[in-house]
This record gives structure tokens, C-alpha cells and sequence, in this order.
């Protein structure tokens, strides 16, 4: 499992990201990627071995993003069509200076690597090429891990950070998507429309779980807080309209899962009946 790299004609190799045409990525050893069994159903290891060893060329079509670490490609796989991807030179990173903030230790990039991984190949396997972008394998190139990258199906088009009216269509295909991956139990603790994307099939595809955690949805605290993430996302593209949203109008799904579902439904209920009754002074002053 590896690929070379391939600039298109016309488009720039360097950027942050300092790539050059011939460049070998090979599957790091830390990734648990495996290719799918279709890829050597048929096939005994004899004929595997003998298999004429040929490295697929990744065409760099177009530059897409400069992100906090880590730069985005357009590219083309001959195997997997149109992917992103994903990649930083670890010598020479946006994030290298220790006198600032924003600094991330050499150390620290293969482990947010194998974090991101781990929610792929993890509790969003699943919703791969349906509410997240299909993951092929985290790779490095040149001695040290000087370059790390990670393969992921395009996802589409994001929604933008600011502010968008959205008609209740797509409201409705957003909210589902978040539900999917708060019922595998991933909270994604970054909401924003850059990371939801729209496919070329008008389908939603979310994105970078860098912050995200995964919590267990047999865990009353744990459900509370994705109930709290489900009304922030509400309240950011549902407007107005949600700002009046009781945890216990939600769909049962998201408790379903815990020892007493209906113990905590009753909890909710009982939070959504609670009359607040401020003290009168607070009153007058607001
Ligand atoms: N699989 C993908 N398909 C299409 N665009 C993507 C994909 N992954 C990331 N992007 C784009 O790159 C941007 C940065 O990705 P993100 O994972 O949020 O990185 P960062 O953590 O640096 O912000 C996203 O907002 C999105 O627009
Ligand atoms: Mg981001």
C-alpha cells in the first residue's frame, strides 16, 4: 500500500506543504488500515506474492486548503477515484515555533494522526461513505516521517464558517448526519459549516475530528453532553426557532441505548416542566 505523487499540468507543487512530483508515501507503521477484503478475495497469498508490484500514481489536481497543520489536496487515486489529500511536512510545519501558541511539538503530529485514524477505523467505520468521507490509510514519506499524510474520499463542497440560511431540507440532512456519529458515540466538540461538506450526490459528509471525543451512550452523563452538542447545532442553523428546543422532544434514539431509558426520560421531562423563578430584584433589572 503506497502511491507516488504527481503534480497535474499547471498546478504548483510547493506551497506550505513543500511537495515535489515522485514523492513515495508508504502505509506508516502505525496505521491500522487494512485494504478491503473484496481488493484479495479470490486471490491465495502465492498469487498475492507474485502479483506484478506496481505503485499507483496520486495526481495532485488542485490545492484546497491550508488548515491549522495540515495542507488539503484534490487528488485523483486510480483506485479510489477522487480523494483529499491530507499532509504536512513534520521539518517544516506552520506550527513549529515553541515561543508561540499555536505550537505543536514533531512528537505530537503522528499522534493526532492516529487519533484522527482511530474515529475512522473506530466508532465512524460504519458511517464511512455515508455521514463520513471513506479513509484509506495513513502514510509518511522520506526518512523520520518528514512527510505524514492521510487519504480520505472527497467529501464535497463545505457549507462555509459563516453565518447561512439553510432551507429545512438540508437542516433536516444535517441534524441526521450529526445524529449518526452521536450514536456511535462521537461527540465532535468542533461544530462549523467548514466541516460540513455536500457531495457531488447533494449527500453530507462531516468532517475532522481532531477535538472530537468519543464518548459511550450507555453513560447518562455522556448522553447529557451530546444532548448538548445536538442543541448547539440546532440553535446555530435552526435560529430562532429552536431556542425554545426541550432536551425531551428529541428522538428517543439518543437515550435508547442507557440501562433506564425511561428514568432519563423522565429526568428531561422534569427539566423541561422546571419553572425558573428568579428573585424580583433580577427581575426589575432586567
Ligand atoms: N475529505 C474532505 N473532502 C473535502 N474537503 C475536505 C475534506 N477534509 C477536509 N476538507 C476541507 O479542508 C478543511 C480543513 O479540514 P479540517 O479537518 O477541519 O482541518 P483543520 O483542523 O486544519 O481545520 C475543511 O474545512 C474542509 O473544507
Ligand atoms: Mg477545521
Amino acid at each position: 500500500m503506497s502511491f507516488t505523487i504527481d503534480f497535474a499540468e499547471g498546478i504548483k507543487p510547493s506551497v506550505r506543504s513543500d511537495l515535489s512530483n515522485g514523492l513515495h508515501f508508504s502505509l506508516h507503521d502505525k496505521s491500522k488500515y487494512i485494504l478491503p477484503k473484496e481488493a484479495s478475495e479470490g486471490e491465495n497469498k502465492r498469487s498475492i506474492q507474485n502479483r506484478p508490484v506496481e505503485t499507483p500514481i496520486l495526481t495532485i489536481n488542485q490545492y484546497l486548503y491550508g488548515g491549522h497543520l495540515w495542507d488539503f489536496w484534490l487528488a485523483h487515486h486510480p483506485h479510489y477515484g477522487k480523494v483529499v489529500l491530507k499532509v504536512i511536512n513534520t521539518f517544516n510545519h506552520p506550527c513549529w515555533d515553541p515561543n508561540l501558541d499555536d505550537y505543536v511539538p514533531y512528537k505530537d503530529i503522528i499522534k493526532e494522526a492516529t487519533r484522527e485514524e482511530s474515529f475512522y477505523l473506530g466508532p465512524l467505520k460504519e458511517l464511512q461513505e455515508t455521514v463520513v468521507p471513506k479513509y484509506f490509510g495513513l502514510y509518511s514519506s522520506g526518512k523520520t516521517d518528514r512527510y505524514l499524510a492521510i487519504l480520505l474520499e472527497y467529501g464535497g463542497q463545505s457549507i462555509g464558517a459563516g453565518y447561512v440560511e439553510l432551507h429545512k431540507d438540508w437542516k433536516k440532512k444535517i441534524y441526521e448526519a450529526y445524529k449518526q456519529i452521536h450514536l456511535k458515540g462521537v461527540c465532535h466538540f468542533d461544530l462549523g459549516g467548514q466541516h460540513i461538506l455536500v457531495n457531488d450526490h447533494q449527500e453530507i459528509r462531516l468532517v475532522s475530528f481532531r477535538r472530537s471525543n468519543k464518548l459511550d451512550v450507555k453513560k447518562r452523563q455522556d448522553v447529557l453532553r451530546i444532548l448538548e452538542e445536538v442543541y448547539a447545532l440546532r440553535l446555530r442553523y435552526g435560529g430562532k426557532s429552536e431556542k425554545k428546543l426541550k432536551y425531551n422532544t428529541l428522538s428517543p434514539d439518543y437515550w435508547s441505548q442507557l440501562p433506564d431509558p425511561q428514568a432519563f426520560k423522565e429526568h428531561l421531562d422534569e427539566c423541561a416542566n422546571r419553572v425558573v423563578r428568579l428573585p424580583p430584584e433580577v427581575v426589575a433589572y432586567n
